[in-house]
């Protein structure tokens, strides 16, 4: 059986990731911050929930060298975990990057690393890293300074995997949502054209698409 890790298993995007792992048969973990967090899915017998905090390098290096002792390789890695904040650079302080940079970098790479070197030594696997328009774009960061700059290291990342990995089938792939149709984007952006917002499970659909194809695209734009 193939088997997954997916980083934040109680967002909307995660939840969407695990749900079309489970329909295809994959084994599937999911990280939360705390064992009390609610994620869909535990009753699916392929679907393990896993508390890990990702901030911390050594707990999420030992939960990847668990979860390999236990199923023996890794074929794919999906990590979610991010968040956003608005604000000018006026409006930014530093303090306000080091905060989106550990919610939206170091949450990716402390479990990016050890995936990686476990796919390395395997010669193949898959990690999807969620990037977003603003860390592609610095046109589209103006405003949104300390995510804008969070999110373009993970652009920088998956190059670096990707330079790295040249020649094996270990492939690091970004996703770029637009605006995705949550609950919370809902909630407040109230008079936007809901209809104009990408769903969760279609970019789990393309993200599994692309997990599955000898040769996917580096980059999903959502
Ligand atoms: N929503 C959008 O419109 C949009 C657009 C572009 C890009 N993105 C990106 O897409 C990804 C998913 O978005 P989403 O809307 O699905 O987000 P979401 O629903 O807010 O889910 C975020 C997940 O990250 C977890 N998380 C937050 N801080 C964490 C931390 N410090 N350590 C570990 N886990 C943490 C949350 O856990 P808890 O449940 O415990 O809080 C939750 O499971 C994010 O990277 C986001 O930046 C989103």
């Amino acid at each position: 059986m193939k088997n997954i890790i997916v980083t934040g298993a109680s967002g909307n995007l995660g939840q969407a990731v695990i749900q079309q792992f489970l329909l295809e048969g994959w084994q599937v973990t999911g990280t939360v911050r705390s064992q009390k967090t609610e994620a869909d899915n535990s009753d699916d017998h392929s679907f393990k929930k896993v508390a890990v905090d990702l901030n911390n390098e050594t707990a999420t290096g030992e939960f990847v060298t668990t979860i390999i002792a236990e199923q023996g390789k890794l074929d794919a890695a999906v990590l979610t975990v991010g968040g956003f904040a608005m604000g000018s650079i006026a409006e930014t302080t530093a303090k306000d990057i080091f905060i989106q940079y550990q919610l939206n970098f170091d949450t990716a790479y402390a479990i990016a690393r050890p995936v990686f070197i476990q796919m390395m030594k395997q010669g193949s696997g898959r990690i999807f890293l969620v990037g977003s328009q603003a860390g592609m774009n610095m046109e589209k960061s103006k405003g949104v300074v300390a995510y804008g700059l969070a999110k373009s290291l993970i652009f920088r990342l998956a190059e670096l995997m990707n330079d790295e990995a040249y020649g094996t089938d270990v492939k690091t792939i970004v996703v770029v949502p637009s605006t995705i149709d949550t609950p919370q984007n809902r909630r407040s952006m109230p008079h936007a054209d809901f209809t104009k917002w990408v769903k969760p499970e279609t970019i789990a659909g393309h993200i599994f698409l692309n997990c599955i194809s000898d040769d996917p695209s580096l980059l999903i734009e959502d």
